[in-house]
């Protein structure tokens, strides 16, 4: 018996879960029951990802301390798991003692081996809010091709990565402030050190998927950095033991903890199962699946997305083998998900949390549509919702369900629940019970939707031999009473096997199924003994088809919750984002604005009394213009290499008043002049004709 721990990547403490995470814990959740019912011990934990300055901050916004608002978040989070019957052994939270112990223990030892090391760090800082800022937390305009409003990591509009200090005019998410730059001592991992190691251990066989062990490569080539691992406070997290008597407290960034959680869940578990003798949830040994020198003897898995195996191919092993420990045997990496073809989107309704989901479809329609998705394959998965219902519809519903529906009946009225003593069709049966091996095999593999292929073809098999035997026609002539009897067993035996391959992906439905069967084993094993002359109960309907104006409620009330949640000035789009990771796909979407936000924008008719270029810089044109104020103002324009400044001498154009003066190099801009394209192949500035009065208001 193999004995295998599974972790999903823990979700952070600061929002609900949503349907891209879903993808992840409907993954993990059906392999680890497909394992189970493969008859080897699994052991799956998770917990929440607790700490980090996003948490500090929603905590402050809600006004809780960041212990109650990790609690809140954790209980609302296992309850949407539990609805969508992810199944953990535990779950916990990264603010807990053994995950300090843990991360502590590392530490320590990388420390001892002379693997940390201290060096000062210029960063932004937000003079406001006393608080360093993450890149997430820092706006400006892009270094290369000027573009407002970007991150502090990369450009939205020209796809260059900076660091935020780059930024041209930056101000802090957080209070809008200038930030200012400020020098820390920070801790860091010598990554580097662990290049040779990593270069084999990322190509050891079946660690990796391809595509993600050829992107490592490309980051090998690139050299690898050191790695950051301290934060300042204020933070919510663990202090960094043992630093120098006397100095400020230094905090692990999150990151350094997160992944120490998937062992720190598991502790726990085993402590909880210390004195276990049920072999549904049995004893464990924690050494048996950490030390170093115990690898072989059980194996480790993570699931993971594709934004985060950085942290877990490349910092994870590095740490766990550079303090002693066992590194993971397999890092799986799925793609993100998309709504109808695109990032899912909170204007569109298709940002969809779980719970939304929940309380108009059935949680297993997705389990079934994300399984006849899925594969080893690092691709976004899209869940399109005429496909996603067709798809529920005819396969589930049409398809597997109907095979019970159209012979159960049978068996319960006229043969009181009794299957036939005798298979009549042997060779049918057999067939379905072979492909169970390549059903098993798939599912191994994470070849989800090549599982639900094969599943599917079974059960076009039984509906072809119903279809067939037509024993609603049969039992319309006397003397057939034998031989409907034992097509409808066939029927139900297939179904039977069916249900086997499914209850990994459709634990409920396959339950009730269960129930109506008569049985009490799903296991992988237990499909070759056929049902013979017994007895099962009455078929209740195991699946609804779903109905459009189910999916277009799901879709209205996430429109709904974006209003509820999109008040200004929580600061909510800031939190939400990925905590200091650099990338979350989902938050930085579009988001509608109120007509009070847009009513706050003051845009003045404005007279350009002077346009000239900048003495050192090469995208920028100064203005002077009259916005009809007793002075005139000063306003820099990254438009230089689209217009010769004679061009624009003496135009009127649209100028934004009331915009925070921004010091700049050159001097300060005191206002912005709008124009429209793209700053990449050309922007136009919006010229007004010359009779406008300048001063005037648009709006
Ligand atoms: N807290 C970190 C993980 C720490 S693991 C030691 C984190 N949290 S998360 O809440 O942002 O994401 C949790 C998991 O969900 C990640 O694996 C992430 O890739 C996945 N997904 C989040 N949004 C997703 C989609 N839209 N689509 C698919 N997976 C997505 O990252
Ligand atoms: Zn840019």
């Amino acid at each position: 018996m193999r004995q295998i721990l599974v972790t999903s990547a823990l979700p952070y403490a600061n929002g609900p879960i949503h349907l891209g995470h879903l993808v992840e814990y409907i993954q993990t959740d059906i392999w680890v029951r497909a394992m189970k019912a493969q008859g080897h011990q699994v052991t799956y934990v998770c917990a929440d990802d607790a700490h980090g300055t996003a948490i500090m901050l929603k905590a402050e916004a809600n006004g809780v301390t960041p212990e109650q608002q990790i609690a809140n978040v954790k209980a609302s989070h296992e309850a949407d798991f539990s609805k969508f019957l992810i199944e953990f052994d535990n779950y916990y939270s990264t603010h807990s003692d053994e995950n300090r112990e843990f991360s502590e223990l590392i530490y320590r030892r990388l420390n001892a081996e002379g693997h940390i090391s201290t060096k000062d760090v210029e960063q932004l800082f937000d003079p406001e809010k006393g608080l360093f800022l993450a890149d997430r937390f820092v706006k400006g305009e892009c270094p290369k091709c000027a573009a407002k409003d970007q991150y502090g990591d990369n450009c939205e509009v020209c796809g260059t990565t900076y660091n935020a200090t780059e930024l041209k005019n930056p101000f802090s998410t957080l209070s809008g402030a200038a930030p200012v730059l400020k020098s820390s001592k920070h801790y860091f991992f010598d990554l580097p050190k662990f290049t040779e190691f990593l270069q084999q251990w990322t190509r050891d066989e079946g660690r990796l998927q391809p595509s993600i062990a050829n992107k490592l490569q490309e980051w090998f080539d690139a050299g690898l950095a050191s790695w950051d691992i301290s934060r300042d406070a204020p933070y919510f997290g663990f202090k960094i033991p043992d630093t120098p008597e006397g100095e400020p407290d230094k905090y692990f960034y999150v990151w350094l903890d997160a992944p120490v959680g998937y062992m720190a869940s598991f502790k726990n578990l085993c402590e909880q199962r210390k004195e276990s003798s049920d072999p549904q949830t049995p004893a464990l040994n924690f050494d048996d699946y950490w030390l170093a020198q115990n690898q072989h003897k059980t194996e480790v898995y993570h699931f993971i997305g594709k934004d985060i195996v950085y942290f877990h191919a490349l910092f994870w092993p590095a740490m766990l083998s550079g303090s002693e420990l066992r590194t993971p045997t397999g890092v799986f990496a799925h793609g993100f998900l998309m709504v109808n073809g695109e990032k899912m989107s909170k204007s569109r309704g298709t940002f969809i949390k779980a719970e939304t989901f929940t309380e108009h479809l059935h949680p297993e329609y997705l389990r079934y549509y994300f399984a006849s998705k899925l594969s080893d394959k690092v691709e976004d998965i899209n869940l399109d919702f005429e496909d996603f219902m067709q798809k529920v519809n005819s396969d589930m519903v049409g398809k597997v369900v109907n095979i019970a529906s159209r012979s159960a009946g049978f068996i319960v009225k006229k043969y009181n629940g009794l299957l036939s003593a005798d298979c009549t069709e042997p060779e049918l049966l057999a067939e379905i019970m072979r492909a169970g091996d390549e059903i098993a095999s798939a599912y191994e593999n994470r070849e989800f939707s090549r599982a639900m292929r094969l599943i599917m073809q079974c059960a076009d098999k039984a509906n072809e031999y119903i279809d067939d035997k037509k024993p609603w026609a049969m039992a319309k002539v006397e003397g057939n009473e034998q031989a409907v009897q034992d097509v409808c067993s066939v029927a139900i035996n297939i179904f039977r096997q069916l249900m086997v391959y499914l209850a990994p992906v459709l634990p409920e439905l396959t339950d009730n199924a269960k129930a109506f069967l008569n049985i009490d084993d799903l296991s992988f094993a237990s499909r070759h003994q056929a049902l013979l002359d017994h007895k099962i109960n009455k078929f209740k309907p195991l699946m609804q088809r779903i109905e459009q104006s189910q999916i277009e409620a799901v879709v209205e009330a996430s429109k709904e919750s974006l209003e509820r949640t999109n008040q200004p000035s929580t600061g909510d789009q800031a939190v939400n984002d990925k905590a200091e990771s650099n990338n979350n796909k989902d938050s930085k979407d579009s988001n509608y604005i109120g007509i009070e936000d847009f009513a706050k924008v003051e845009m003045t008719v404005a007279h350009v009394l002077e346009c000239s270029y900048v003495e050192g810089a090469d995208k920028l044109l100064q203005f002077i213009l009259d916005v009809g104020e007793d002075k005139p103002r000063n306003v820099f324009s990254g438009i230089r290499k689209f217009y010769e400044p004679e061009q624009l001498q003496d135009k009127k154009v649209i100028c934004v008043t009331n915009l925070a003066p921004r010091k700049m190099k050159f001097g300060v801009s005191e206002g912005m002049i709008l124009s429209s394209g793209d700053p990449k192949t050309g922007l136009t500035v919006i010229t007004l004709p010359d009779d406008c009065t300048v001063g005037d208001k648009l709006g």
